[in-house]
């Protein structure tokens, strides 16, 4: 796998990596993104499903669709991509993962700096009183009660329409603000704030690296693409950190 002319130098000067994740890092664990052609986007219609309009409205046919996709994600495993991920957190003084991914891979895989900026599908809060809510997911099928007020219980994922968790995304532009090198991996870049980070750290003047197959919103602004599924393009990038700090 060739990476971009240059990006040894880059390797070598890194101290501080972010990366944005998208749907297309865990494709090849098995799960859809929401835009390519068989993409959830293309069977299911995101104001019916992912909203608070919708969820007020019809609460059972949300809670349903979350518990669909919940029972997809029961047993998807990391992928290399992934593991090699979690790898360079000891390869680089200063790494963080801004996933926009719900299925919690990169914490599977060990990855332990990682802020989940659209939410985390395998949680639960309450729509009223904003508690977290802990409850035994296949006892439901519907949305349970919160303990504390009474409102609904619904998935911990961002919808359309909503903030993004102040915190999570608050740490995600403040590594790509300071970061060497970016990496945007398997993301379409559309959707927004999330797709204004690998701009923030190109105009910050890191190296802006894309990992991904086809090309998207984001290809002809980064300053090297890798053309490849992300398995194939993390391992690459990863291992050429490995080659260049433990040389054997
Ligand atoms: P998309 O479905 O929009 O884009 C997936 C990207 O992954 C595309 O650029 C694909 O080319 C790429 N891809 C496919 N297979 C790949 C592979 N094996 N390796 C690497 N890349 C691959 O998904 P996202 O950009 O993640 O938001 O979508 C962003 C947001 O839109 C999601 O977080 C979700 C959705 O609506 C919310 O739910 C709030």
């Amino acid at each position: 796998m060739n990476l971009p002319a240059g990006f040894d130098a880059i390797v070598r000067r890194c101290r501080s990596v972010c990366v944005l994740t998208g749907a297309g890092v865990s494709a090849e664990s098995g799960v859809a993104t929401f835009r390519g052609a068989d993409g959830l986007w293309n069977k299911f219609r995101p104001e019916e499903l992912a909203n608070v309009e919708a969820f007020l409205a019809n609460p059972k046919m949300v809670w349903e669709w979350y518990a669909y996709r919940r029972q997809l994600l029961s047993d998807v495993k990391p992928n290399e991509a992934h593991r090699a991920l979690a790898r360079l957190e000891a390869l680089v003084p200063d790494m963080l993962v801004a996933t926009q991914n719900v299925d919690g891979l990169h914490q599977l895989a060990g990855s332990t700096k990682v802020v989940e900026i659209h939410g985390n599908i395998r949680k639960n809060h309450c729509q009223t009183c904003k508690k977290p809510v802990e409850i035994v997911l296949t006892e439901h099928d519907g949305p349970p009660l919160c303990p504390s007020c009474g409102g609904m219980v619904r998935p911990s994922v961002v919808w359309f329409g909503e903030m993004l968790p102040r915190e999570a995304f608050g740490s995600a532009e403040r590594a790509a603000r300071h970061c060497d090198l970016f990496l945007s991996i398997g993301t379409s870049g559309i959707v927004h704030p999330a797709a204004s980070l690998p701009f923030t750290a190109k105009n910050s003047g890191a190296y802006l690296l894309e990992i991904d197959p086809e090309p998207t919103l984001l290809s002809s602004y980064a300053d090297g693409v890798v053309r490849a599924p992300a398995t194939v393009g993390v391992s690459a990038v990863v291992g050429a950190f490995e080659h260049q700090r433990n040389p054997s």
